[in-house]
């Protein structure tokens, strides 16, 4: 393909996302461990703006961490648009630009939300026409999340949480998200759950290499029920989280004695996602973490996966 851009510039907005359950099971030789995942994306989003360049250039910006962010090969979105210029066989480049609004390394799939946006810019740029199915596959190669971002909305996620099977869901969940000023490394936290898990040693049964999501979970979400759903909220990976960070639980207790359902980690954390029963709930509840010092956001789901703004 040359490196002629059918356009100038393309605008992508991709979604952060939740983890309403994460079972995880044991370790593959891959490294990866076994995962049983709903994921719901929210309203908060990561935009990317793609330009025409000869070269390959990112550039980050944004009210969160924006400077955490690696601008070189380490950088996610740029790892997409050269995947896809590799599989689409063509010889120009892109310059990216990120404006951030999911917290870096929070546990919402920020980096993943890049990649995604990023995939379908330059695809949209460079005119390459992939199918959804070849982008989803790109998109499995850059990480676990990756193709959850492109799709949104609320998807099971089984293997490493990359094959996707979409989850009926009614109605709007509101949440209220607790985040923190340092992240969290997601290999970090897998490494401490395998810790813990072999502490608990020669008692427990080795984690299992494929598993399922509860049917009350996907129930809750088929029936619009945030209090079904609150009932139904699990995260393997919290203990782990914890271990690193103790202050998560208080700020879930604390959100709880302020009204909301329930709360959870998201994803390896540290941010805590807490569900309300109500709009009105979830602004009571950021308004009580804000005075008492947090940074709180009140977002919705089910929303899209990444898409072109027009
Ligand atoms: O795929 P992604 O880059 O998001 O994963 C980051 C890290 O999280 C992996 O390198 C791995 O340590 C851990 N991980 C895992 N099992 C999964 C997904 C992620 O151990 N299913």
């Amino acid at each position: 393909m040359s490196s002629a851009a059918s356009v100038e510039r393309v605008h992508v907005r991709a979604p952060g996302k939740i983890n309403v359950f994460l079972g995880v099971g044991g370790r593959h030789d891959d490294g990866y461990h076994a995962l049983a995942t709903v994921f719901q994306a929210v309203s908060l989003y990561e935009d990317v703006i793609a330009r025409a360049a000869d070269d390959f250039s990112v550039t980050v910006r944004g009210a969160v961490d924006a400077d955490a962010v690696p601008l070189d090969d380490r950088n996610l979105a740029m790892r997409a648009a050269k995947l896809l210029a590799a599989a689409a066989d063509y010889h120009g480049g892109v310059a990216l630009e990120i404006r951030k609004s999911v917290p870096v390394a929070g546990g919402m799939g920020g980096g993943s939300a890049d990649a995604a946006a990023a995939l379908v810019a330059c695809d949209a740029l460079w005119g390459t026409g992939f199918s959804p199915a070849r982008l989803h596959e790109l998109a499995a190669r850059l990480g676990a999340d990756v193709p959850f971002a492109l799709h949104g909305g609320t998807a099971v996620g089984t293997g490493r949480g990359d094959q996707l099977n979409p989850a009926l869901a009614r109605g709007r969940f509101d949440w209220v998200l607790v985040t923190s000023d340092e992240g969290l490394s997601t290999p970090v936290v897998y490494e401490q759950l395998d810790l813990l898990r072999e502490e608990q040693g020669a008692l427990a049964d080795d984690p299992p290499l494929s598993l399922d999501v509860p049917i009350p979970v996907l129930q809750a979400l088929r029936s619009g029920d945030a209090v079904q759903l609150a009932a139904s909220l699990h995260n393997d990976l919290q203990a782990a989280a914890v271990h690193r960070r103790p202050d998560l639980e208080e700020t879930i207790r604390r959100g709880i004695r302020a009204g909301a359902l329930h709360g959870i980690v998201s994803g390896s954390g540290p941010t805590v996602a807490l569900l309300c029963g109500d709009p009105e709930s979830a602004q009571a509840v950021q308004t009580a973490l804000q005075q008492a010092g947090r940074e709180a956001l009140h977002v919705h789901g089910p929303v899209p996966g990444a898409r072109i703004l027009v």
